[in-house]
């Protein structure tokens, strides 16, 4: 027998509220991560992910890790939505009779509904990263400021220029106007370059591992090994697909810190990481991309088990029946 149906709105709800914990959960890694990857040598101001939190918090405050989390709260149940649509209508097509897929006909319906989620993913990803990294930006300029008021003797304003705290809305409005609708999908082509490849080391790991906690006459791992091979093989893909991650983050920031490279496309931006910050540079943040990957899919997946949403739906239905 196939799976237990599900119905889209269930999915949906599942999918949402999966989400928003693991927004509230994870949100501070994730803004390390966008952190530790856009400083470049020369002008570091976090050696860690403990230390950019730590200093992020002495400068702006606890709700200062969640500057950006708004997008992703508000962002994240359409996100899913086309995801979900997507793979569904992916693996209907490709599978006969109602089947179950094969590893590459799943693997195929993956990188079909990256490809559509991209839609969603990259304007939400283009404001998400401004957001995260101006208050790095920020306490760069004011380090500069307290340098060259010291350097000068005459301390006259130590202050560094307000810095201005744009919300998304307006980040979205102002890009919309400078750049139209290019301005908000700046960096689709290293999200694509991320998210495909991702489903392509995901999918085939999952099922392995899924498949060495189960005996040969169970149809179904039991919940655990499913559980840690999501966590498993989600962290794997990420670390995997890093280097788009950093190449992406790089392109999408509109703000340079100072002395900061500043890159004309793909191909430019990898090259002068590789030249100018070494191999190793491809590897930042992804110690809190495996952090952030992991919980995602873990409490997505504990959601689903619970079956929230149905619980939810029925709760809903009773008082009529
Ligand atoms: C926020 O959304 C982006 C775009 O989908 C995603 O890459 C990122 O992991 C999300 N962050 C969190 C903490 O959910």
């Amino acid at each position: 027998m196939a799976d237990k149906q599900i119905s889209l709105p269930a999915k949906l709800i599942n999918g949402g509220i999966a989400g928003l914990i693991g927004v509230t959960c994870v949100f501070p890694i994730d803004l390390a991560k966008t952190r530790l990857q856009n400083q470049q040598n020369g002008q570091r101001m976090y050696s860690s992910m403990s230390d950019c939190l730590i200093k992020t918090i002495r400068s702006e405050g606890y709700f200062g890790m969640y500057r950006g989390a708004a997008v992703n709260l508000t962002l994240v149940t359409p996100e899913k939505a086309i995801k979900l649509a997507a793979n569904d209508f992916f693996r209907h097509q490709l599978s006969k009779d109602g089947q179950k897929l094969t590893l590459p006909k799943e693997m195929l319906a993956g990188c079909g509904a990256g490809t559509c989620q991209v839609i969603v993913t990259t304007p939400m990803e283009m404001l998400k990263i401004q957001l995260q990294d101006a208050g790095r930006i920020a306490a760069q300029k004011k380090i500069l400021a307290t340098q060259l008021s010291a350097q000068a003797s005459a301390p006259t304003s130590v202050e560094a220029p307000a810095a201005s705290r744009p919300t998304a809305t307006q980040l979205t409005r102002d890009l919309l106007r400078n750049r139209g609708i290019a301005g908000l999908y700046k960096g689709l082509g290293a999200t694509l370059l991320r998210d495909v490849p991702f489903s392509i080391v995901y999918f085939p790991l999952f099922a392995n591992l899924d498949q060495l906690g189960r005996s040969a006459s169970e149809e179904k791992s039991p919940f655990y090994v499913s559980f840690l091979a999501g966590c498993v093989a989600g962290s794997a893909a990420a670390v995997a697909v890093n280097p788009c991650d950093v190449v992406k983050t790089r392109l999408q920031s509109l703000q340079r810190g100072i002395n900061e490279d500043t890159y004309s496309g793909f191909l430019d931006c990898a090259r002068k990481i590789w030249q100018h910050e070494g191999p190793s540079a491809f590897l930042k943040g992804a110690y809190c991309r495996a952090l952030v990957i992991a919980p995602l899919f873990g409490i997505a997946q504990v959601v689903y088990f619970l079956g929230i949403a149905e619980s939810l739906l029925q709760l809903l239905q009773e008082p009529q029946a």
